[in-house]
């Protein structure tokens, strides 16, 4: 036994320093390998065909000439895939259809996993599955989603809410807004494609994967294929972003399929228009706001219908009317989300899923508000700040709202604005200014971690978290340095290895907050074993944290984050392009962990809403039911010509009730952001624009109201 100072008295104050991401340099000069690049002896290659029809039947699979091509191993198709379980409860509830790959000749949308072709090359297996002719029945389809869908019903997981009387409400007010708005089907689009690598090691199956939660994904996989939870091993090392694509799907089903058959090591890559089809998307939606008030912008009324697709297979709900659900007070609070069915895949989570869209409709709602009540849009929002959550009836965790707003009016310059739309002009150019709240729901979920005091000094901490891009693996590195009172470079972090138990999954902006509770308990248990004295063996001493109970445990209460969002746009009135100049978003999300990462998560959002408010739109074909332009050519995200300098900014908010004060800032970013465009749109040409994007055709179509600006 080995005696080393395990002195921890005096290091404190990595929490809320910035500190580079851990691996950036390894990022940065490619020595840090992604799923697709991972090398394996041995490894083949499999080569997703996806359905060509819309609705309908597969009749054949031609396999034979494909077999004959060079380097081919296999065609896996329904009539000869190893049968899988699909009929289980998983982590997010049943899963969607579609990962269950190869089981019937069912085709229920455009891009249908109907095929796998596994070859000694990625080259071969490309050339080969772009050769295999697949023959179907074809039946009629529909996939036309709008405000109109007939079939429009309130699904099992939706409950309304019904707080007073809204008709009565609308009534008596002085002051009356009721529009629509909608927004587009939108994609994840990260930067990776999805990747995964099987292989059979010892009895054991081991994926390397790109995921948001190895665990999530192993017990899966387990169920999927009737295995033991034990004898399923996922790593997700590093992870080019995920947004809430990257779960469960169809490429490793695939991998381990062929990978069984074929008794080689099997790696699956989508391509880009593959993940247009296989890994999700954010539904479209048509909404509904009315909001009454009386003349001086008291809200009595607030009524937010939400109206999202999914698929005729598979059911997910976008929860756009939940945004409202803890924003503002009102006499009458009634809100809604209702799906229809038609013939599209299943959209799922993508970030800040319901308040993304659903802020977009609110926000922009009360800015009509108060452009009809003649009030600052921000003393409007400060008019109907709730004592308690307008539809829990719950304390808040706490609420710095109006904390957001100050901070945000003041570096924005807020106060010289004037309210009038439509008469600032720079040549060319109307300029206006908007603003908008943003608000994400904070919580926690049980976790694992474990903590070894190793011999030399160092301590190394094992959790199943996911770095997805955030900075996660560098937040908790800071946490646990923290926690155990010494410098980070003395911490090993080890991440996403689903053989370190179970935790939350990098989602619902809950990872590091989750994962961070795990760490400090283990981290404290580690330091009283330590504190006995004793030395420390070679085999170091290790101190496991499950958070199960302690979570479960904290008080019933309104948890979320707030921000105020503040954008400056200019409008050409001759090509009908807006130019965003400038975003601020001011945040009361909890504690910082590392302000350099957040900064970049807020950031990040932020230009994600500008990029929704302007860009964002995938395009269905009725006629084929597929997408026109899935690709990054054909799907337009903001890129740097487009993103203007953007500040974030955040004030004091500790949640009380974690060990570390966090709340989450993974999805907040985007919430409200691009209500604040459209709302200095409106500023800037007179002209509400309530359909996303606003693209120039519909800026021209729309005109400026005549305000004489010149
Ligand atoms: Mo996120 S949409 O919770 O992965």
């Amino acid at each position: 036994m080995t005696t080393v100072t395990t002195s921890t008295a005096g290091t404190t104050g990595s929490v809320g320093a910035a500190h580079a991401r851990l691996e950036g340099r390894d990022k940065v000069t490619g020595a840090a390998r992604y799923a697709g690049e991972v090398p394996f002896a041995e490894l083949a290659h499999g080569w997703l065909v996806l359905s060509t029809i819309t609705r309908g039947r597969i009749r054949s699979v031609e396999t034979g000439p494909v077999l004959e091509m060079p380097g081919v191993l296999t065609v896996l198709h329904h009539g000869n895939a190893p049968r899988i379980d699909g009929n289980y409860q998983g982590m997010m509830g049943p899963p969607d259809p579609v990962i269950q790959v190869f089981q019937h000749d069912r085709v229920p949308h455009a891009g249908w996993p109907v095929a796998l072709v596994v070859a000694e090359t990625s080259e071969q297996a490309r050339e080969a599955a772009e050769s295999l002719v697949v023959r179907y029945e074809e039946e009629p389809h529909d996939v036309v989603f709008g405000a109109g869908s007939p079939g429009a019903y309130v699904p099992d997981s939706e409950t309304p809410t019904e707080k007073g009387d809204v008709e009565a409400e609308l009534a008596s007010s002085a002051v009356v807004v009721d529009a629509e708005y909608t927004t587009p089907e939108e994609h994840h689009s990260a930067m990776e494609p999805h990747a995964a690598m099987a292989r059979w090691d010892s009895g054991r199956l081991e994926v390397v994967d790109s995921n948001q939660g190895s665990m999530w994904v192993a017990s899966e996989l387990a169920k999927l294929f009737s295995l033991d939870p034990g004898a399923v091993r996922v790593r997700s090392e590093h992870v080019g972003g995920a947004f809430g694509a990257k779960g469960i799907r169809p490429h490793q089903v695939c991998a381990v399929m062929a990978a069984t058959v074929l008794h080689r090591p099997v790696r699956v890559v989508l391509t880009r228009r593959q993940t247009f089809s296989l890994v999700g998307y954010r539904s479209p939606t048509a909404q509904r706001v009315r909001l009454g008030a009386d003349a001086d912008g008291r809200l009595r009324a607030v009524d937010h219908q939400a109206l999202s697709v999914t698929s005729t297979v598979h059911e997910f709900l976008e929860r756009s009317a939940d945004a409202g659900r803890a924003m503002y007070a009102a006499d009458a609070l009634h809100t809604v989300n209702r799906l229809v069915r038609v013939d599209v895949p299943t959209p799922t989570f993508m970030r800040a899923p319901g308040e993304a869209p659903g802020s977009f409709a609110l926000e922009s709602a009360l800015d009509e508000l108060a452009e009809k009540c003649g009030i600052d849009p921000i003393a409007l929002r400060a008019r109907n700040e709730p004592a308690v959550g307008p539809a829990s009836g719950l304390p808040f965790s706490s609420r710095n709202l109006l904390a957001c707003f100050d901070e945000g009016a003041a570096r924005f310059g807020w106060a010289q604005r004037d309210p009038r739309p439509g008469i600032r002009r720079e040549g060319r150019w109307l300029l206006g200014t908007g603003t908008a709240a943003s608000s994400f729901p904070s919580g926690a979920a049980p976790s694992t971690a474990s903590v070894t005091a190793e011999a030399d000094g160092s301590f190394t901490v094992r959790i199943t978290a996911a770095d997805v891009g955030t900075g996660a693996r560098t937040a908790l590195t800071l946490i646990a340095a923290d926690a155990l009172e010494v410098a980070p470079e003395r911490i090993r972090m080890k991440i996403a290895d689903s053989d370190f138990g179970p935790a939350m999954v990098a989602g619902g902006s809950m990872g590091t907050r989750s994962w961070a509770w795990a760490v400090t308990t283990a981290a404290a248990d580690l330091r009283e074993q330590l504190a006995l004295g004793g030395g420390i063996p070679p085999q170091g001493i290790t101190v496991r944290a499950d958070t199960g109970a302690a979570v479960q445990a904290l008080t019933q209460k309104e948890r979320h984050s707030f921000g105020a969002q503040f954008a400056e746009v200019a409008v050409d009135v001759t090509s009908g392009e807006v130019r965003v100049r400038r975003m601020l978003g001011v945040f009361a999300a909890g504690r910082i962990v590392n302000p350099l990462t957040a900064r970049s998560q807020f950031i990040g959002g932020m230009t994600w809403g500008l990029s929704m408010a302007l860009h964002e739109e995938a395009v269905r074909d009725q006629a084929s039911g597929g997408h026109v332009g899935a690709d990054l050519a054909g799907y337009h995200f903001a890129a740097h010509a487009d993103v203007p300098p953007i500040e974030a900014a955040w004030v004091e908010d500790p949640d009380p009730d974690d060990p570390v004060g966090i709340k989450g800032i993974g999805e907040i970013g985007i919430v409200g952001a691009a209500a604040a465009i459209a709302n200095a749109v409106w500023h800037a040409t007179g002209v509400r624009h309530r359909n996303l994007p606003i693209r120039p055709d519909r800026v021209l179509q729309a005109g400026t109201a005549a305000h004489g600006a010149g």
